[in-house]
């Protein structure tokens, strides 16, 4: 039964980020809301934009509060990501991962991990957290510090260390994580990054290819710093043959979509036949509380709801343009390709059916089930017809 409600879900859930591009209306809530607390940080990465705008607000603690008292009353699966900036340099970060873990809110923070000493790992470790992803950018010293600062690389281990060893001593915890920014500075060291935490206790690595500009996400240009082109592009093509044979047989490292996109990223060749990036997947909170996709801002959440901010004229606008975007980013905007077309959808629900062995009445039940929820949109598309 609970595998028949799952699959139901995930079919459900495909549908609604379907229509919900197809009608461009949020029918779909979003599977990741980053929030960042504020811009502050104990660093300034050479690539990073972020800590250079934005630079004097601070979410406040009750806005957060508030914006997670509304998400838990949706009831729908997603993960809200705290980002920054550096989010352990807020004194009320465990109050914050407090109050959201106990309204049932999967949370994970991102961080580069100078803060966190035995004592901040032990909180960490006990505070609810899902997932607590420390970055890192190179396999060598020299490299990880070459693009943060000086002594960032063995903070970002010990931090690792700490939160594997309270893991282990607690018994129970967030997924403990790596995330890689994909550069030219570090695109020969990809692989070498596996090897160097795998037997640290980490969970899960992710890696993402570098932003331009977080200013203007569609800015794509290889002349730009950090862009991989030229013989690196035969390197990176390594790299990814390396690491996605280590997947394949050990696990570990997480795709958010077919690493060889990472390629054509690159190359400026990826057309919207093989990439689409949906709107409606992600949505970001900025430390001054507006809401931003893909750089517009659409609503703000100390004077709206999110559900009022992501229904304002200027949200739908700034879907419409996403919508048409010709220079994807990778990052997680293109998080639920199944539901691009119904045919992926019907292809993905077969797919659950078959992984699991329901007997036929099951099967029946499930199918009819499935049809009524998509019914329900030939409704919403006539009554939509109809008034234009
Ligand atoms: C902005 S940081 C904030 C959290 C924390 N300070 C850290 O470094 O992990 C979040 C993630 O964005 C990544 N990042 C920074 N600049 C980026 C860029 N230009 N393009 C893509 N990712 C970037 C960082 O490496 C980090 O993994
Ligand atoms: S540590 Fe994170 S937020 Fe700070 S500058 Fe580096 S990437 Fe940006
Ligand atoms: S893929 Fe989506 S988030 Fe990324 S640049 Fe395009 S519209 Fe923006």
């Amino acid at each position: 039964m609970e595998k028949k409600i799952m699959c139901l879900k995930k079919f459900k859930v495909d549908l609604a980020y379907y229509f919900s591009e197809v009608l461009e209306k949020p029918i779909a809530k979003p599977l990741w809301v980053y929030i960042s607390l504020s811009h502050a940080c104990t660093y300034e990465c050479q690539m990073c934009g972020v800590v250079k705008i934005l630079k004097d607000y601070e979410l406040p603690k009750e806005t957060v509060m508030k914006a997670f008292d509304e998400i838990s009353g949706w009831g729908w699966d997603l993960t809200i990501v705290i980002t920054g900036g550096e989010a352990f340099l807020r004194k009320d970060i465990f109050e914050l991962i407090d109050y959201g873990a106990k309204r049932g809110l999967k949370i994970e923070v991102v961080s580069n991990g100078s803060l966190i000493d035995q004592p901040m790992a032990e909180r960490i470790i006990g505070s609810g957290l899902n997932n607590i992803a420390i970055s890192l950018d190179g396999a060598t010293e020299k490299t990880h510090d070459f693009i943060r600062q000086k002594g960032a690389f063995n903070k970002a281990l010990n931090a690792i260390s700490h939160l594997a060893a309270e893991k282990l001593k607690q018994g129970h915890g967030p997924q403990i994580s790596v995330w890689t920014t994909i550069m030219k500075e570090n695109v020969g060291e990809l692989f070498d990054i596996i090897g160097l935490i795998k037997d640290l206790g980490v969970e899960c690595l992710v890696y993402h290819p570098v932003i331009v500009s977080q200013d203007d996400m569609q800015n794509t240009s290889s002349n730009a710093r950090f862009w991989i082109k030229g013989d690196d592009l035969v390197c990176l093509e390594r790299q990814i043959e390396r690491i996605s044979k280590y997947q394949k047989n050990n696990g570990l490292v997480v795709f958010l979509h077919d690493p060889y996109l990472w390629l054509g990223h690159f190359k400026g060749e990826l057309t919207r036949h093989v990439w689409k990036c949906n709107p409606f997947v992600f949505t970001n909170i900025g430390p001054d509380g507006e809401l931003r996709s893909c750089g517009s801002a659409f609503g703000n959440i100390k004077t709206m709801s999110l559900e009022e901010c992501l229904n304002t004229k200027e949200a739908f606008k700034a879907r419409k343009i996403m919508k048409h975007c010709q220079k994807p980013c990778l990052q997680t905007c293109w998080a639920n390709p199944d539901s691009d077309s119904l045919s992926g959808i019907a292809d993905s629900l077969i797919e659950e059916i078959n992984k699991n062995s329901f007997d036929e009445n099951e099967k029946s039940a499930l199918l009819k089930e499935a049809l009524e929820a998509l019914e329900s949109y030939e409704v919403i598309l006539k009554e939509k017809n109809a008034k234009s």
